[in-house]
């Protein structure tokens, strides 16, 4: 930093001494950690094997029962470049939850949303504002902010899924409200998937229902009918981008399930390789089926059938299935956010023909 002809280094000191006594910053120095040309991001990608998630959560039922106070039996993904914060990515919360046969997790609301992305088992529940949502593989169930949920699982397999909040976000928002409901469990007011009838074919809704908030009022999207509505788009349309990508709406509005993110299923089919972008949101995938790789600011993360990966904001991605099979991610993306705000912006890779040069493999 140049100085003023008359300033001395001394005087500059006593002054920087005194700015901050008096809580004050001088921006000068500042300038290029608060406006980079880009955005810069501590979010790392990285990948969880479902070995890991699996045998994990297991042993996490054999060690830790389902009590008021801790509420629930998840194991939270921590993103490595975020390490103590409690975060996939900077704004999205992702996790497996393990509820074994019998268990009941007690009813609470809060203000970050949640979703819920079935990886096995079929039969157990969340019950919803008084609506009880029968849940099986594929599934995505909705608890909107602030709406009562628990979760039980009357079957004999224990039941394991995806939980995808922006408790991050809210979080640092200061928006955060917890409480528990005065019971363990809520009591069901409402038909069995009661907003499954309603809505659940997506091309009709009743008259009479008019939008209240801005989440969903679907809550429980099944699998039938989001593997029936890939098939068919995969007989007509592709991304180059995302290749067969389908998002989840909701019926009202057509837009994101929820205010703060938007679920994504997405097909690539055998021998596809998509060519590369990047986003101003970050996402989270679980694979659904099949195995593939996809490659993140140059790094390879072959992935397979359970495993979940981050991929971090403005950060090039391309997905690659070489396998002869079917290969389905789902994912959640904190896009709601940034295009609310007028801060999503997307780019396409341009040279190697749209393709990233591996330079390195993830290991983990
Ligand atoms: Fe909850
Ligand atoms: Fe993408």
């Amino acid at each position: 930093m140049a100085l003023k002809e008359a300033a001395t280094v001394d005087a500059l000191q006593v002054f920087y001494t005194d700015l901050e006594r008096k809580h004050l910053a001088p921006l000068w120095t500042a300038t290029a950690d608060l406006l980079p040309r880009e955005p810069k991001t501590k979010v790392l990608p990285f990948l969880w094997r479902w070995s890991d998630l699996w045998s994990l959560a297991q042993r996490s039922g054999e060690l830790i029962p389902i009590e008021r106070g801790g509420e629930r039996r998840v194991l939270a993904l921590i993103n490595p470049g975020l390490t103590g914060r409690y975060r996939t990515s900077h704004t999205l919360w992702a996790a497996v939850q393990y509820l074994q046969p019998g268990e009941r997790a007690p009813a609470h609301r809060h203000t970050p949303a949640a979703i819920r992305w079935i990886i096995q088992g079929e039969g157990s529940y969340t019950a919803v504002d008084g609506e009880k949502c029968v849940m099986g593989r594929g599934d995505l169930v909705l608890t909107p902010a602030w709406s009562w949920h628990d979760h039980g699982n009357d079957t004999q397999e224990p039941m394991i899924w995806m939980d995808g909040l922006d408790l991050p976000l809210v979080n640092d928002l200061d928006g955060t409200f917890f409480e528990p409901y005065p019971d363990f469990s809520q009591p069901l007011t409402k038909p069995e998937n009661d907003s499954e009838r309603r809505y659940g074919l997506g091309q009709l809704k009743p008259t009479w229902e008019k939008q209240l908030g801005p989440a969903s009022p679907l809550l429980n999207y099944k699998w039938n009918q989001t593997s029936e509505a890939l098939g068919r788009l995969a007989g007509s349309g592709a991304s180059p981008f995302d290749d067969v990508a389908m998002e989840f709406i909701n019926p009202h509005t057509g837009g994101p399930v929820l205010p703060t993110m938007a679920c994504w299923i997405q097909l690539i089919r055998p021998g596809i390789r998509t060519r590369a972008h990047r986003q101003t949101n970050s996402a989270v995938y679980q694979v659904f089926e099949g195995s593939g790789a996809t490659i993140i600011n140059g790094k390879r993360f072959d992935w397979k059938k359970g495993d979940m990966f981050v991929v971090p904001p403005w950060s090039w991605h391309e997905h690659a299935n070489p396998t002869d099979a079917e290969a389905i991610l789902f994912s959640i993306q904190d896009t709601p956010v940034m295009a609310a705000l007028g801060l999503y912006r997307e780019q396409a890779y341009e040279e190697n023909g749209g393709h990233q040069e591996v330079v390195s493999t993830f290991q983990g």
